[in-house]
């Protein structure tokens, strides 16, 4: 049972001793009335690659696994409109629709393990959020089972449906509180035909923020990704990943930023990357660039970003913060947070600058600080996002991680009214006990 009942930072454990692993809507809704009328919690998991400790249980809950829910159902050309079950990988529904020049229009590292229902329980945010925006808006229907058992048949494949309340939403992003999601109505997008990603070297954060201007502005819709490093995420990929280039030598004092850009089009982008390399060394912006000439190229230079996270894992135990604030804010909140923890640990910061979400990963330097920079840093983070309005979580959700903290994202009428919703779809509280919400 070790592998559903660690999460995949190792961070969060439980202690179920008892998988479900049910292959049909009909068993999912014969196990929810059971656990319904016998009180027993259920912590619904999908890929289990959630960052927040959603789908571990917090005791000894009955773990539901979607894992052998992956049938891909149909797809409609007409409405170009994917229908799956929850279980199904990511990745797996991007090679079915490879043939037909479509793909899933949300993209992540995790994309070879998550699946569908956990990427719409999250409302999972990714590298292509900029061109695609909130993946809430490719989900046009879905079917869920409730605590009791019942099923809620939402499966409309519909883009324009104003028919009153959109029950729907509430389960996006839910994270496993609301019900079960057991199929989905996905519109895809068409396959861009050239893809290139560009990556540059800059000597300050400042640069940062103008290349990330005129990245927004020239290439225009032909941006499809606009994400962000510093050195220490660079050296850190480069010490424990084996194999990952090295495009640039870092600085001595390791005060250099890394801007990873992705473009896009049905055209050739030769005018568009032309016009934006003149743009940039008009105004001296960048120190090196490099471009991918090729799909090997293109994905060797998205794995010095998208291996971040793992680098991180591989340097001792990492507290995560996913967040979102003025991007101008980004510096000065690693700053802030380097200074509070000091010699326990260090901080990197990454991630998607194009949304405004930068992700700090707090790595202690032993595993006996785990506690103290913990202490140092919750809520000193949280509050610091409060006081910009930001966000205390951006993509990952709030999980086991957060609920405490809730309240700094979010007002007391909020909150009570999340409570009052949770309460119509599960008077009994018995999915996914204490996340997102403290069980009332
Ligand atoms: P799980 O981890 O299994 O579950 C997540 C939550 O959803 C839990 O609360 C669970 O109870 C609930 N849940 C799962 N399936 C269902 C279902 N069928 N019905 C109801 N509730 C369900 N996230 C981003 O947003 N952006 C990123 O860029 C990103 N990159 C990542 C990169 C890596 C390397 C890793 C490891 C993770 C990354 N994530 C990212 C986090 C994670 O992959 C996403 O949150 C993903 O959507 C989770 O999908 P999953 O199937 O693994 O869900
Ligand atoms: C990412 O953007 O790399 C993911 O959200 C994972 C992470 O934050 O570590
Ligand atoms: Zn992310």
């Amino acid at each position: 049972l070790e592998g559903y009942n660690v999460d995949w930072t190792k961070k969060y454990k439980g202690n179920s001793r008892l998988v479900l692993k049910p292959n049909s809507t009909k068993k999912v809704s014969q196990i929810l009335k059971y656990c319904n009328e016998n009180l027993l919690p259920v912590v619904p998991q999908g890929g289990n690659t959630g960052l927040v400790g959603g789908a571990i249980p917090i005791k000894d809950e009955i773990i539901l696994s979607l894992s052998n829910m992956n049938k891909i159902l149909e797809f409609d050309t007409h409405q170009s409109v994917i229908s799956c079950e929850a279980g199904c990988v990511l990745d797996a529904l991007n090679q079915h629709l490879l043939p037909y020049k479509y793909e899933i229009p949300l993209d992540l590292g995790s994309r070879g393990s998550c699946q569908i229902g956990g990427n719409i329980a999250t409302n999972a945010g990714g590298i292509r959020f900029i061109k695609f925006g909130p993946f809430k808006s490719y989900v046009l229907g879905m079917e869920v089972v409730l605590a009791n058992g019942e099923i809620l048949d939402l499966r409309s494949k519909i883009r324009k449906d104003n028919t009153g309340l959109d029950i729907k939403q509430s389960f996006i992003g839910s994270e496993g509180i609301l019900g079960i999601i057991t199929q989905a109505n996905i519109l895809v997008s068409p396959l861009d035909k050239f893809k290139t990603v560009i990556l540059m070297q800059c000597e300050s954060f400042g640069k940062v923020l103008e290349i990330s201007r005129e990245c927004k502005s020239t290439p225009g819709r032909h941006l499809s990704a606009l994400e962000f490093f510093d050195e220490h995420c660079y050296k850190l990929v480069q010490k424990n990943l084996p194999g990952v280039v090295r495009p640039f030598e870092f600085s001595p004092e390791l005060k250099n930023f890394y801007v990873l850009i992705e473009l896009c089009g049905q055209e050739p982008l030769d005018g568009i990357i032309e016009e934006l390399y003149e743009k940039l060394s008009e105004k001296n912006l960048t120190l090196n660039m490099i471009m991918s000439e090729n799909e090997s190229q293109f994905h060797s230079l998205w794995r010095l970003r998208e291996g971040i996270a793992e680098a991180c894992g591989r340097g001792g135990i990492v507290l995560k913060y996913d967040v979102s604030l003025g991007i101008e804010k980004f510096e000065d909140i690693v700053q802030s947070v380097r200074k509070r923890h000091g010699d326990y640990g260090y901080s990197v910061g990454y991630g998607h600058i194009g949304d405004s979400n930068i992700h700090i990963n707090s790595i202690c330097k032993k595993p006996e600080y785990k506690k103290k920079m913990e202490e140092l840093l919750e809520p000193y983070i949280f509050e610091y996002l409060a006081s910009v309005n930001g966000s205390i979580s951006a993509e990952h959700g709030i999980g086991s991680m957060k609920p405490k903290y809730l309240h700094f994202s979010k007002n007391n009428l909020a909150i009570h009214y999340m409570h009052q919703l949770k309460k119509v779809f599960d008077p009994n509280g018995i999915l996914n006990p204490n996340k997102v919400l403290i069980s009332q």
